[in-house]
């Protein structure tokens, strides 16, 4: 029998070990492009960040300029997200809900590396259908998730090709990377969804695609890449309410 997928994030050591993560390795090549996407394709005004951990999203984007709103199933991890940032607002939500959150709110919603952590398509869609209630009028979603090379290559901050089954694993699978960036070890369980699922999830949940980025190191960065310059680690889609 296949082994239930959890929340990897639900845990003290793991959300102490994510808190102290900034912006290494890997994962600079996911944010350092997003000031400007946002900045090309969402008004400025009220943000949500979904899944947002320890706050290091929600944080980044007060430095753009937003208000904003972090929700997480993880008390552990939204517990460093009030440490770390005093005044801001963040909220436990239900798994698969975003109840209480108002309709035509928000102008920007941001989920960093959430959708990696959360199992199955109906779920997915049900949260993007939930996206798009919540967004004001020509609002904009980024998703921004592990590609599926991610998995079956070595990165500066993490490790999978020790994960026989990460070669083999279909869309829907549970597939494992270890954060090498962080002193915590443990696999964190990630379910793979193909960019035609999430295709798929955007179509019926009313989002268009306005850009699908996938981020490259120039080679320039003292940074010790792997693959990085070659294969992009992350996908960023840039989602319009319609
Ligand atoms: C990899 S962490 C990223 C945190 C943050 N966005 C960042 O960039 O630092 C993923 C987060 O998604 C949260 N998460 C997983 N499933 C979720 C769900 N169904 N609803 C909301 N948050 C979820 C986890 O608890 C975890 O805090």
């Amino acid at each position: 029998m296949e082994t239930p997928f959890t929340n990897s994030y639900a845990d003290t050591t793991r959300a102490a070990a994510y808190a102290r993560l900034d912006f290494p390795g890997t994962y600079y090549l996911a944010f350092r492009d997003l000031p400007k996407l946002i900045e090309t394709y969402a008004s400025k005004g009220k943000a949500l960040d979904f899944g947002c951990g320890a706050g290091r999203s929600t944080r980044f984007l007060q430095s753009l300029g937003y208000e904003t709103t972090g929700l997480d199933i993880s008390a552990e991890m939204l517990a460093l997200a009030h440490q770390l940032d005093k005044g801001g607002q963040y909220q436990l939500i239900e798994d698969g809900q975003l109840n209480g959150v108002p309709d035509n709110h928000f102008h920007l919603i941001l989920s960093a590396f959430t959708f990696d952590n959360i199992s199955t398509l109906e779920k997915k869609t049900a949260l993007f259908r939930e996206f798009h209630r919540v967004l004001k009028a020509g609002g904009c979603m980024i998703n921004l998730v592990s590609s599926p090379e991610l998995y079956v290559n070595d990165w500066a901050s993490f490790q999978t090709t020790c994960f026989p089954h990460n070669f083999i694993a279909q869309s829907g699978d549970i597939v494992n990377t270890i954060i090498t960036d962080t002193d915590d070890p443990r696999p964190v369980d990630d379910e793979l969804c193909t960019n035609a699922d999430y295709r798929n999830i955007y179509d019926e949940a009313g989002f268009a695609i306005l850009k699908t980025h996938k981020p490259l190191a120039t080679g320039k960065e003292p940074i010790a890449w792997v693959n990085e310059t070659r294969i992009a680690p992350w996908t960023i889609y840039v989602l319009r309410k319609i």
